[in-house]
């Protein structure tokens, strides 16, 4: 296994593995044909292999049911390449890029830079995600404390704006795969895959259901933010749900332990 990174430029990507990854999982030449050509249309000239994941001997930055994500060079420098697999359910990628474009216009998720039947292009987020994140952090514990808090509450004031735009990402109650946290601890919110703005939004319970009531970030959460209390949660979420108004969010803020005496004035 290379852990280091490899660039190939786009002549090359004929040969394997990288081919493979081009079209994973099933590989044919008519397939990759289209794709490199694709690829060119985009204004592609290199893909970096580089990564924690991987496929056959090279890394990949991400790995999924619809896609397998890579960095690429561009003119405007290094973007992340979304490449659909081969026996993905949907037939293109443009779903997931109106639904980026939606997110976007409301500043959430990596801004989208272009789009095919087999690609999506957008903005490299370079960063962990959120359950790494939060193991890396090490030190003072007031900043670590000041620094979750920063990220947990950006992450709800998104969720917040989706619900009110009425856009549903639809993954949030399992995100541990969804949400990047950038070096200079902005998080992202990825995978607009199975977003849609035909259901009624629950971003927000869903993304405190993951946070705050059950899963593997919660205990590492209350380590350093203290324990909230689930049942105060769940009750402000359930009015919430009824009406996405400021004072519901507030309230969810604050049975998070996020809220903040300056209260939501430069975001509404
Ligand atoms: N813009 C991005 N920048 C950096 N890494 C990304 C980006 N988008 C996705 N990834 C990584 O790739 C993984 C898979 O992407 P995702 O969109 O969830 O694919 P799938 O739809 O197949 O689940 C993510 O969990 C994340 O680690
Ligand atoms: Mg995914």
């Amino acid at each position: 296994m290379n852990r280091g990174k490899i660039v190939m430029p786009i002549s090359k990507l004929r040969e394997h593995p990288y081919a493979d990854v081009l079209c994973y999982p099933k590989f044919t030449l008519e397939e990759l044909e289209r794709r490199i050509f694709e690829l060119k249309n985009l204004g592609i000239t290199a893909i970096e292999f580089a990564g924690e994941k991987s496929i056959s001997t090279v890394r990949v930055l991400g790995k999924g049911y619809v896609g397998v994500v890579v960095i690429a060079h561009a003119k405007r420098g290094k973007v992340a390449l979304k490449i659909r697999r081969t026996d993905a359910g949907r037939k293109g990628m443009q779903h997931e890029a109106e639904m980026l474009k939606k997110a976007n216009t409301l500043g959430i998720g990596p801004p989208l830079l272009g789009v095919t039947r087999n690609f999506l292009l957008m903005k490299f987020i370079e960063g962990k995600l959120l359950p790494e994140w939060l193991n890396s952090l090490k030190g003072d514990k007031k900043i670590v404390k000041t620094r979750i808090s920063f990220v947990l509450r950006t992450l709800l004031i998104q969720c917040w704006q989706m619900d009110k735009a009425g856009l549903d990402h639809g993954e949030l109650s399992h995100a541990p795969k969804h949400i990047i946290v950038d070096i200079e601890d902005i998080p992202y919110i990825v995978d607009f895959e199975t977003a849609s703005v035909n259901r009624r939004p629950s971003n927000l319970t869903s993304l405190c259901q993951y946070l705050f009531i059950s899963s593997s970030v919660t205990e590492k959460i209350f380590k350093n933010l203290g324990k909230v209390d689930r049942g105060v949660v769940i009750k402000a979420l359930r009015d919430y749900k009824k009406c996405f108004s400021k004072e519901n969010f507030e309230k969810v803020l604050w049975a998070c332990r996020l809220g903040d005496k300056k209260g939501l004035d430069k975001v509404t």
